[in-house]
Parts: C-alpha cells; sequence; structure tokens
C-alpha cells in the first residue's frame, strides 16, 4: 500500500528539530566492509530507505549486519559472494554504485545493471566511474542492459575526471587503496562528505591526502582493517530545515546537531534576501523575517550552492518579493518540479531545462500532489505547509529514501502533518 502525507498549511512552527547522520554519507561508507575482513561499526545512521536498500546489499553479498540501536549498526563479513551485484537492488539508488569498486579490486570481477536513483537527470551516466576503472587496468564490457569489469589486479593510475563527480570521487579514490601502486585523482569534488570517508579510510589503514582539494593521492596498501566511523550531520537536512523555517516564517525555529558551516553558500543567498538567522557552532535558528526579498541562485559543486538545497530554495522564492533566475546547472530535470508549484498557486515561468523565474510573492494552495524525487518532494512538502489548505502527497517512499521520520519531526514543531 503507498503512503502519503496529509498537510494542513499555514500553521505557525516554533521549536527544535535535530539534523539526523548525512545519508549521501553512510551510503559511501557501507560498502567499506567488502574491502576488510574486521567490522565495521557505523554510528549516527539515519534510519531512511536507501540506507535500508544498501543494508539489504550487504546481506546480499554475505554480509552480517547487525542493528544495535540508537542509529549504530556494526557490518562483518561472512561467506562473501562475488561477481553480480543483484539488480532488483542497484534498480533502486544509484549509490549502488559504490559496491562496483570494492568487488572489483577484491574478486577482480564485478557485473551489474545500470544503477537507478532519483530520475533528475537525463540518463545519470557512469562513465567517469568506467574509464577510471579502465584506467586501472579494468577490461570493461558494455552488455545490453549490464557493465561486466575484469581485473586480475587493479594498477594505481593518473585520471583526470572531465566533470566533478562526487560519487565517481568517492569510489575510486576507495578502489584505489587497494589497488597495486599510487592513483593520482584530479578535479575531484570536495563535498565534506569526501574528507570524511577519507578519514575513515586512513582509519582503516589507508594512505590517502588530499581529500576535501581538487587532488587526491592514494597509495595502494595490501589489506584494510576495521574500525568505527562517525557519520557527519546531514547538511542538506539541516539547509533544508532552514529554508522551510525560513518560507514558513512564523516562529523561532532552531535546528540543532549540524555543522553549519558546511552551509556557507546558503548564509550567503539568506543575507541577501533578508532571512533572520543566527548560527551557533552546532545549530542554526531561524527567526521570522520581515520581508523576504527575491535573488536568483545558481547550482554549483561545493563549496558552491548545493543542487539539493534548490528546489527548497525555489519555494522560498515564491515568498519573495520580485523576481528570482533559478540556474541548475547540475541536473537537467531538477526543474520540472516547477509545474507542480505552478499548480499550487506561484507564478513561475520555465525558460529552459536548467533556468526558471520565479515571480513572488504568492500565495500557494493546498493540492493532490504526487512528487517525482527525493528532493523535489521536500520542496513541495515545504509548499503545502505554506499553502493555505489541505495537501495530499502521494509517492512518499521517495521522501523517506532521505528523511527519516520527517512527519512526526515535523509535527514537533508545529506542523500539521500526517502520514497515511
Ligand atoms: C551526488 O550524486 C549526490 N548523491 C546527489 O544527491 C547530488 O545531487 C550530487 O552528488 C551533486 O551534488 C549521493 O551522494 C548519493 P555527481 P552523484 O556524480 O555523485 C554527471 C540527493 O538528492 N555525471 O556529482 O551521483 C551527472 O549526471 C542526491 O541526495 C556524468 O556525466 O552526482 C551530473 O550531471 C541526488 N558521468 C554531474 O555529473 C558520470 O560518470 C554531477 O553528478 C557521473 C556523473
Amino acid at each position: 500500500m503507498q503512503q502519503k502525507f496529509i498537510i494542513n498549511g499555514q500553521k505557525p512552527l516554533a521549536g527544535s528539530i535535530k539534523v539526523k547522520g548525512a545519508k549521501n554519507a553512510a551510503l559511501k561508507v557501507f560498502p567499506l566492509a567488502l574491502m576488510t575482513d574486521e567490522p565495521i561499526r557505523v554510528v549516527n545512521v539515519p534510519d531512511i530507505e536507501d540506507c535500508h536498500r544498501a543494508q539489504e546489499m550487504l546481506a546480499a553479498l554475505g554480509h552480517s549486519v547487525k542493528i544495535l540501536g540508537d542509529g549504530q549498526m556494526e557490518i562483518q563479513r561472512q561467506n562473501k559472494t562475488c561477481l553480480n551485484l543483484p539488480a532488483d537492488l542497484v534498480n533502486k539508488f544509484r549509490s549502488s554504485v559504490m559496491f562496483v569498486g570494492p568487488l572489483l579490486v577484491t574478486c577482480g570481477e564485478v557485473h551489474f545493471p545500470h544503477p537507478g536513483g532519483c530520475v533528475i537527470g537525463a540518463t545519470r551516466p557512469i562513465d567517469m566511474f568506467l574509464d577510471g576503472f579502465a584506467k586501472m587496468g579494468a577490461r570493461v564490457e558494455r552488455l545490453e542492459n549490464s557493465y561486466r569489469l575484469t581485473a586480475p589486479k587493479l594498477q594505481g593510475a593518473f585520471i583526470f575526471f572531465p566533470k566533478v563527480t562526487v560519487t565517481g570521487t568517492e569510489s575510486l579514490m576507495t578502489t584505489a587503496c587497494l589497488a597495486q601502486g599510487e592513483t593520482v585523482l584530479e578535479n575531484c569534488a570536495m563535498e565534506p562528505e569526501i574528507p570524511a570517508l577519507a578519514g575513515f579510510l586512513n582509519k582503516m589503514g589507508a594512505k590517502i591526502t588530499g581529500a576535501g582539494t581538487p587532488t587526491i593521492k592514494i597509495a595502494g596498501v595490501k589489506k584494510l582493517g576495521g574500525g568505527e566511523y562517525q557519520i557527519i550531520p546531514d547538511r542538506i537536512e539541516a539547509g533544508t530545515f532552514a529554508i522551510l523555517a525560513a518560507a514558513v516564517n512564523s516562529g523561532e525555529v532552531v535546528i540543532a546537531n549540524c555543522e553549519p558551516k558546511h552551509l556557507g553558500a546558503l548564509w550567503a543567498l539568506f543575507d541577501r534576501v533578508g532571512v533572520n538567522y543566527k548560527l551557533g557552532k552546532n545549530s542554526i535558528k531561524i527567526f521570522p523575517s520581515a520581508k523576504i526579498i527575491a535573488e536568483g541562485a545558481v547550482t554549483h559543486e561545493y563549496p558552491g550552492f548545493a543542487t539539493d538545497l534548490q528546489s527548497a530554495y525555489t519555494v522560498l522564492m515564491t515568498q519573495a518579493h520580485g523576481l528570482s533566475l533559478i540556474h541548475e546547472t547540475i541536473y537537467d530535470r531538477r526543474l520540472l518540479f516547477c509545474d507542480t508549484l505552478t499548480q499550487m498557486g506561484a507564478n513561475i515561468i520555465m525558460a529552459d531545462p536548467h533556468r526558471s523565474v520565479v515571480n513572488g510573492p504568492t500565495k500557494l494552495y493546498g493540492r493532490k500532489l504526487v512528487i517525482p524525487d527525493l528532493r523535489a518532494g521536500i520542496a513541495l512538502v515545504i509548499a503545502a505547509l505554506i499553502a493555505k489548505g489541505k495537501t495530499e502527497i502521494d509517492n512518499i517512499y521517495q521522501i523517506e529514501r532521505g528523511y527519516e521520520k520527517l512527519a512526526e519531526r515535523l509535527k514537533n514543531i508545529g506542523a500539521d502533518i500526517e502520514k497515511i
């Protein structure tokens, strides 16, 4: 049975909401269990659908996953199975591609279909992963509906990413840890999840330098040990809640357990649009703002303005005075949700798949909505919280892929939201 959210909008919000561990950090650490005989303990794991799928993948590949409660789990290799990544799981989340390198470098072969995930780009290619593995000596076969990679032993290599890729950087950095010799990765992504992953790999015995800069060097080692990994707070969740509180613009909302320093680009926008906020060391306070002024935003790789916050920011701009140009540079399907916002009463002109112009402020009205993907989904939840009347949101699996117990947590700060 599909579940839905029923939201009655225009309720004042106030109180404190805690940020969970970062989805996009958690999903990259689980596959490391394939590269060691020792247990890996992961702390601050968010209880979300994408993490459940990754845990199912580990179990399918012969690992025990012990849920210890309170966001902690322990993973250990039991009877590791090699060669095939299960298609039904690979189809459900794009980070399944993180399992490819660890299997290839430890088993010499891996066979998998094209990974699934949010439909936010025409194809969401994996060419840079495949080219990287080929540079490291793998034979790459593109079959009709799948890929087969073989490599008796991967060799260190010089790899330049033609385009900045987050998971591509993480995948090749991880795999190179067990390759022979040195790997140099150039034009790497610099998202905070990358130095976090490198820090843990180094704890396991890897030799990585430069993570968090455009050049990462990895000296291959013979084996890796286990250890404990503390997942960093989810900067996208923190930024989303900050935008949500600013857009509803009613009471004082504290966003706790977060790293405000990971969101510099958002604070620069808040300064320009007039959001009243205060940053603490690990918290953000959003106060009611007198007037929100329109300001365009251009998405960019970290430390620029995150594409994962664009949809929420677009909703904020429907409440701002004036015109704002939203320029989505990373994906070509992430602005399509603007059509749904328009149905709710927003005044948005789509210039092309990468640019839309929001004319605000406009009143929004509750509607029946089906959400297309995770970040558009949370943006429409924000729109529903602002809107007059009742909104029904279908297909909330997409939201639950990335936000733990969302209805419960928003209710605690005053939202009228039910999951049925
Ligand atoms: C990560 O996706 C995040 N996902 C995304 O979060 C995020 O939107 C994205 O980075 C950009 O910040 C995870 O970390 C699990 P990319 P990723 O490779 O790594 C193109 C969310 O909602 N590309 O940096 O898959 C690609 O199509 C999400 O949490 C190639 O052309 O993104 C895109 O245009 C969804 N070839 C650009 O590069 C490749 O081989 C950047 O993508 C790989 C990517």
